[in-house]
């Protein structure tokens, strides 16, 4: 997120496993009867990862789910972070947030629901299957990637508590404990981090709750144990490291909307028409792929999910809720 501007860490362009090789390499597993061997975990050892928990998943049959962009190397997607409760510099997450204890790990639902309820990680885990889906990820600041996600839609575990009428949005909550976490002794924001979405979109079925990557657990500048992957809004909606999903009848305020209200509303819709105060959002850098100096790709409405997303919004004046 931009309060000021960072360095731009570009990796090279030899970082990246071709999405080609990729699936070449899972098609010949698949040949071979070993295609839950977990063929990303290949992609991941090509670019130097594959020391954590495996947690494969299938194919997911959501519509939109499974892009066709080069995946981004693990190396980046796993040093290049936005989790201010580890520092505001990309690198500081992969560098601090190794104290981040991910067992035992509790997540509360509660607020306008018949069940609400305590879930142990290793129950959500279970809760359903579990499906690998690549989506594009749009940062607030310009850049893009693309991830494989190992997770499940946010729905599955929104359904089982039963929200009452009254539950007009979903409000997200990280940890925010000083104690495991640097970034959260300095008053860079309103801790703890805090995220919302409306009802509709949170049962979209894209809107996704993630566990793992690359065909393995989170790392923990990733977000460890579960986050959120919303890949139709900027990055800053996919909030980390979740203890608390809460139903609630008002829009929830958001950390960026109340750090910074003119630049961070509360949808957030990646939109290339509706320009960033102090910058456009015409076009992006995808990180490892296009070079500092290099042209940037053209930012697509909704990041490309229109196709899934676009009728939540009918009617919806998009330059006012941005
Ligand atoms: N969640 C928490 N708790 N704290 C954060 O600072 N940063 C957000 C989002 N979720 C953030 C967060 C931003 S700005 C982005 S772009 C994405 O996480 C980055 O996710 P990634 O590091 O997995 O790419």
């Amino acid at each position: 997120m931009l309060i000021r501007t960072p360095a731009l860490h570009e990796p090279r362009t030899s970082d990246i496993t071709p999405r080609s090789a990729y699936l070449n390499r899972r098609e010949a597993l698949a040949g071979l009867g070993l295609a839950a061997a977990s063929p990303l975990a290949l992609a991941q050892s090509a670019s130097g990862g594959g020391k954590l928990a495996k947690l494969p998943g299938a194919h997911s049959a959501v519509a939109g789910a499974m892009v066709m962009d080069k995946l981004t190397s693990y190396a980046d997607a796993s040093s290049y972070n936005n989790f201010y409760e580890f520092g505001t510099d990309k690198a500081d997450p992969a560098s601090h947030a190794h104290t981040l204890k991910t067992r035992p790990w509790t997540v509360s639902v509660e607020g306008e629901c018949a069940k609400p309820g305590r879930y142990d990680i290793d129950a959500l885990l279970k809760l359903s299957a579990m499906e690998e889906r690549i989506y594009r990820l749009r940062c607030v600041e310009g850049w893009s990637m693309v991830i494989p996600w190992v997770g499940y839609s946010l729905a599955e575990l929104l359904k089982k508590a039963e929200p009452t009428s009254k539950a007009k949005y979903v409000e997200f909550t990280s940890l925010a404990d000083k104690s495991q976490m640097p970034g959260v002794r300095s008053g860079v924001l309103d801790w703890p981090y805090i995220e919302g979405l409306r009802i509709d979109e949170a049962m979209h079925p894209l809107a996704m709750l993630v566990f793992g990557m690359y065909g393995e657990v989170l790392p923990n500048q990733n977000g460890a144990p579960l986050r959120l992957a919303v890949p139709w809004k900027y990055g800053f909606k996919s909030a980390k490291s979740i203890v608390r999903i809460r139903f609630v009848e008002k829009e929830p305020l958001s950390s960026w909307t109340k750090a910074a209200q003119q630049e961070y509303g509360f949808y957030s819709n990646v939109n290339p028409n509706v320009s960033h105060p102090r910058w456009s959002q015409a076009g992006e850098r995808r990180i490892g792929e296009d070079g500092l100096f290099a042209k940037k790709r053209p930012t697509l409405m909704f990041n490309g999910y229109e196709a899934q997303v676009g009728q939540l919004y009918a009617g919806m004046d998009l330059k006012k809720n941005y």
